[in-house]
């Protein structure tokens, strides 16, 4: 049996504007996903999720070998395992067969990356399992191939992020890179939850469409790359209120496609009031989370924010996947 853990992620700056090519600056933080692996004689795989937070993260348990058999619990996030597990197999070149356990410190659907950090640790303790050790960026790309095959569009930055940790640089069609940022790297942030999700799907869809209808929404996306382009160098300085500056731009520029929600405006709200230097939607939008930056007193942003969320995580800077 092998066990591996992969981070959950918070946008900074870019979402969205990243699926037309636009950077992004993501960051990983210490909440994550545990994937035991072992292999078994049984002729099919079994796979069982479970929270152990008291979050809605559904409960699974099904055994699949092509066709899936639920045995308990509901399917939100098995189809991101079982292709996990199969593209894994398929690296390794094994037909062994699986039994996977899941524990999960993440909310689905609400823009902490649950799905990439899935993927990601199944894939390391599947191949690590079956004999073979991969380096986070070929964890990374297989974990976007999945992805992709999943959600049918997605861009490498919640899996690129997961795999290496720390916080990332990604614009997709150029480059992806690690970001160099001792400063930030000690900056706690603080994120809301209100409770609810969104399928990132359809949020990416509702902007493809708004963008294709309306130049002004194209040039909001390219403005989301312009303010994403001088963010990346407050991050690298540690210039905490020009970071909060920036990523309140981001969230404007967010609301203006489309993707906020009352909930997200009121969480964001709550922390700005509160004392935040920042603090904008992370990941998809329509419901989920938000990231603020705190400045200097996070207990106070954190307290304020919660009166509006349904949960607060005071979260840092987190390593990528890793052996447990
Ligand atoms: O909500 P999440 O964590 O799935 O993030 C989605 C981020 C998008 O930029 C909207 C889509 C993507 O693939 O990058």
């Amino acid at each position: 049996m092998e066990t591996s853990s992969a981070p959950g992620k918070v946008f900074l700056f870019g979402e969205h504007a990243v699926v037309y090519g636009e950077p992004a600056v993501v960051c990983a933080i210490d909440r994550r996903v545990t994937v035991a692996a072992g292999t078994t004689d049984n002729t099919r795989d079994s796979i069982h999720a479970d929270a152990d937070t008291g979050l809605p993260v559904s409960e699974i348990r099904a055994e699949y070998d092509g066709e899936r058999t639920i045995l308990t619990g509901e399917t939100d996030g098995f189809e991101y395992i079982e292709t996990a597990v199969d593209r894994a197999r398929e690296e390794v070149e094994s037909d062994a067969r699986l039994e996977i356990e899941i524990e999960s410190e993440l909310p689905i659907g609400a823009g902490l990356g649950s799905s990439a950090a899935v993927v990601v640790a199944t894939v390391d303790a599947v191949t690590r399992e079956l004999g073979v050790e991969l380096d986070p960026e070929r964890i990374a790309e297989i974990g976007h191939e999945v992805e992709k095959e999943v959600q049918g569009a997605a861009s490498p930055a919640d899996t690129f992020t997961s795999a290496v940790g720390g916080v990332t640089y990604v614009e997709p069609d150029d480059e992806l890179r690690s970001l160099d940022t001792e400063e930030f790297s000690e900056t706690e942030l603080v994120v809301g939850y209100d409770g609810d999700s969104a399928p990132t799907g359809e949020m990416v869809e509702g902007v493809r469409r708004l963008r294709e209808e309306s130049d002004v929404a194209a040039r909001v996306v390219e403005s989301i790359g312009d303010l994403t382009r001088e963010g990346v160098d407050a991050v690298k300085r540690g210039d905490i209120e020009e970071t909060g500056d920036l990523m309140n731009l981001n969230h404007g520029l967010l609301e203006a496609l489309g993707v906020g929600s009352s909930s997200l405006s009121r969480m964001v709200w709550a922390a700005r009031d509160s004392g935040a230097e920042g603090a904008k939607i992370t990941g998809a939008g329509g419901g989920g989370c938000v990231v603020a930056v705190p400045g200097d007193d996070p207990e106070t942003v954190a307290a304020g924010t919660e009166i509006e969320s349904e949960r607060v995580f005071e979260v840092t800077v987190s390593d990528g996947v890793r052996r447990e």
